[in-house]
């Protein structure tokens, strides 16, 4: 078996979430969380045993509010819209939307215009993600969650939608675990302006996307902590039994 790289230019998502499952982010006996699913197309290589979907046109569900309790799943796979589109009704973004989930009531009535307020969405969906993966008894044990998301251009700036999605985990106590980098191949870059001027490129195209590996706070006696702030109590925390992680 060949070494996962950090970066790299996996055939699909379905071969990015095998080469997790190698790592042993993801194993075939945690029961996993999919609230993205869609097409299932993450799962085409390598599935767990126990998996649980979710498609929000299908059931109406919505990752910002899942009917579970607390501590549900050892680990969450979640693929949340990442790149907001800009404000052309062209027929690709309007394509883009319904892909995308954005198209709620229409092309029309897309569930968000700017990128801040995809954030909003995603780092809602991602505490959500917190609250419902069950935090690590030790520190290979579950509390796994995984998330993409990827930095773009939007209305000539760049958005850092990954460091933004980093931060806001960092913020709910996760550890970053790992990120892999995967390599796509973009479209052309436009060569002339809506109105026929030449475009000249003023930033870097974007060729990837990046999957997150995090690992949820542990909880001990009520306190969040994460494994960079416990090293002193790390050895503590790896032998408690199950009753002793208390909320
Ligand atoms: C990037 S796609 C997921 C693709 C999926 N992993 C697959 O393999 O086909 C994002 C999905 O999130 C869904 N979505 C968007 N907002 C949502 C929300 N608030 N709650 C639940 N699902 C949502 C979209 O409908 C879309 O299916």
């Amino acid at each position: 078996m060949s070494a996962v790289l950090a970066a790299h230019a996996w055939a699909s998502n379905a071969e990015l979430i095998a080469a997790c499952a190698q790592l042993g982010y993801l194993r075939a006996d945690w029961h996993t969380l999919d609230p993205t699913y869609e097409r299932g197309t993450w799962w085409k290589v390598w599935r767990p045993e126990r998996l649980t979907t979710h498609h929000r046109a299908v059931d109406g569900s919505d990752f910002r509010s899942l009917p579970y309790p607390d501590d549900s799943f050892d680990a969450v796979a979640y693929d949340p819209p990442f790149v907001c589109p800009g404000g052309r009704k062209t027929s690709t973004v309007q394509e883009m939307h319904a892909r995308y989930g954005m198209a709620e009531g229409g092309h029309a009535d897309p569930m968000f215009r700017t990128p801040s307020e995809l954030q909003a969405i995603i780092d809602a969906g991602l505490t959500e993600m917190v609250r419902l993966v069950r935090p690590p008894r030790t520190k290979r044990d579950g509390g796994v969650i995984l998330v993409k998301c990827q930095n773009y251009i939007w209305s000539g700036e760049l958005w850092e939608g990954a460091e933004r999605t980093r931060e806001h985990a960092v913020g709910l106590g996760c550890t970053v675990v790992d990120r892999l980098e995967m390599i796509g191949t973009p479209g052309p870059q436009p060569t002339t302006n809506r109105d026929g001027s030449p475009r000249r490129q003023v930033h870097a195209r974007r060729n990837l996307s990046t999957m997150f590996v995090l690992r949820a706070p542990r909880r001990l006696s009520g306190t969040l902590f994460d494994s960079a702030s416990a090293i002193g109590a790390a050895s503590c925390v790896d032998t408690l039994d199950v009753g002793a992680v208390v909320e």
